[in-house]
């Protein structure tokens, strides 16, 4: 319930873009928050590594002890630290203590969201993370209340935005992955360290949090196969134009239904080739987009910028109205649902498509060769388009669905061939070619 005076006492930690932005929304709009609430909101304190350093904030709301604030009379915990230690004692802390949490954290959430769920459960607090995934765009409250009576079969999407940039820039200029990457970065659009970004990890943590909550399943990041965009070359993109195709890091998180019909769930994150065509090929520099299929909802895509401080502060602000009216009405919002336990399929298994692009020899009989590779691993091979160079053929064969072992095995088999003069790019497909 509120404190004494109705308000709800609200503790923030930490204040980069995204925080100052909540302390903004929250001290400027404060009365058009409380009628949409039902109760005012009161700030009761900010916590920063250096109070010294903020000389923009409310004076007498900073402090440099996070866990002391997270101990005091308040009833929502807005956690925008980010990282594991020592803020995973401090959400614990919060929740056993029935206080609502609303945290932006995908590191932790991917990580440690069991514990933090047990928490909450126990105590009947509140836990919202709509900012964790895709910064403004709506989607974990979809996942979790508006398709909660649905079965959703497959989460697509670009859900990193530096690396989503960094594909976008080389599609439209061909210039090559470093060159690409230090203009990003002189521009602002990659950070000074990229490596969580162009390594896939930041995609792979919110892949594990979209995953949970499409299929009832706690899935954590270090079940998320994760290969980043570093390997992708000028080469790879030249291809794929070839194809009237582009390059997308994207996160893919599925249902995967076995022969003999016991379900699994997999979730990756890797460089894909999508046609033109496709809804996600449209979506270019640093906005994020994700595709929902569901059994009775059919179709659904999700589009808007995915970080920032503003966006990411919409987000926040959303969760921590959600937190507020239910304490204004003493009831809570969805816990963790979890209850469909599904095993999590290995990449090897997981059935995925593949466009092989190869320079070998032009004489009779090297089709036959490479084709012998992909019947050897039961791969069928979808289409196949040469194109004769003074002495080589350049040859690109995309492959119908398989285990993606069995096309890895496959391409490693051609790779040894005498006639293959270059395996010049593998990268995987998704989407008809329209
Ligand atoms: N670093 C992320 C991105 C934003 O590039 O999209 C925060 O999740």
């Amino acid at each position: 319930m509120p404190g004494e005076d109705g308000s709800v006492r609200v503790a923030l930690l930490g204040c980069g873009t995204v925080g100052s932005e909540v302390t903004r929304v929250l001290i400027d709009d404060a009365d058009e928050l409380a009628a949409r609430i039902g109760a005012k909101v009161e700030l009761a304190g900010i916590a920063v590594r250096r109070p010294d350093k903020h000389p923009e904030l409310p004076q007498h709301l900073l402090t440099a002890d996070a866990g002391a604030l997270v101990e005091s009379d308040v009833d929502v915990v807005v956690e925008l630290i980010g990282g594991i230690e020592p803020v995973r004692d401090w959400l614990l802390t919060a929740l056993r203590k029935g206080k609502a949490v609303v945290t932006a954290n995908k590191a932790l959430l991917s990580e440690h969201s069991a514990e933090l769920a047990e928490a909450a459960g126990i105590s009947g607090a509140d836990l919202y993370y709509e900012a964790s995934v895709a910064g403004a765009i709506p989607l974990l409250r979809p996942l979790r209340e508006s398709l909660a009576g649905d079965r959703i079969t497959r989460v697509m999407g670009i859900v990193n935005g530096t690396t989503n940039y960094i594909l976008s820039a080389m599609d439209s200029t061909g210039a090559g992955y470093a060159d690409t990457l230090d203009e990003a970065s002189r521009l602002g659009y990659a950070e000074a360290d990229p490596t969580a970004d162009v390594d896939g990890y930041d995609a792979a943590s919110k892949a594990a949090i979209l995953a949970s909550l499409a299929f009832h399943t706690r899935v954590t990041a270090s079940d998320v196969h994760r290969e980043g965009i570093a390997g992708i070359s000028a080469s790879d993109i030249a291809a794929a134009r070839l194809l009237n195709r582009t390059v997308k890091l994207l996160a893919i998180c599925e249902r995967v239904q076995a022969d003999d019909g016991t379900e699994s769930v997999s979730a990756r994150v890797h460089p894909v080739m999508i046609p033109r065509t496709h809804q996600l090929a449209g979506v270019n520099g640093a906005f994020n987009a994700v595709y929902v299929e569901a059994d009775a909802a059919g179709e659904l895509m999700f589009y808007g910028q995915g970080a920032g401080g503003a966006p990411t502060a919409s987000a926040v602000l959303g969760d921590l109205v959600a937190a507020a009216r239910n304490r204004v009405a003493g009831g809570r919002g969805p816990r963790e649902s979890a209850h469909a336990a599904l095993p999590v399929r290995p990449m090897g298994q997981t059935p995925t498509r593949y466009h092989i692009s190869l320079d070998v020899a032009d004489r009779a009989g090297v089709l036959a060769q490479v084709a012998q590779a992909f019947a050897t691993h039961d791969v069928s091979i979808a289409a196949v388009r040469q194109r004769d160079r003074t002495s080589t053929a350049s040859l690109v064969i995309v492959t119908h669905s398989a285990p993606d072992a069995a096309l890895r095995a496959t391409v490693e088999e051609i790779g040894k061939l005498d006639v293959v003069r270059e395996v010049v790019s593998v990268m995987r497909v998704e989407g008809e070619d329209s």
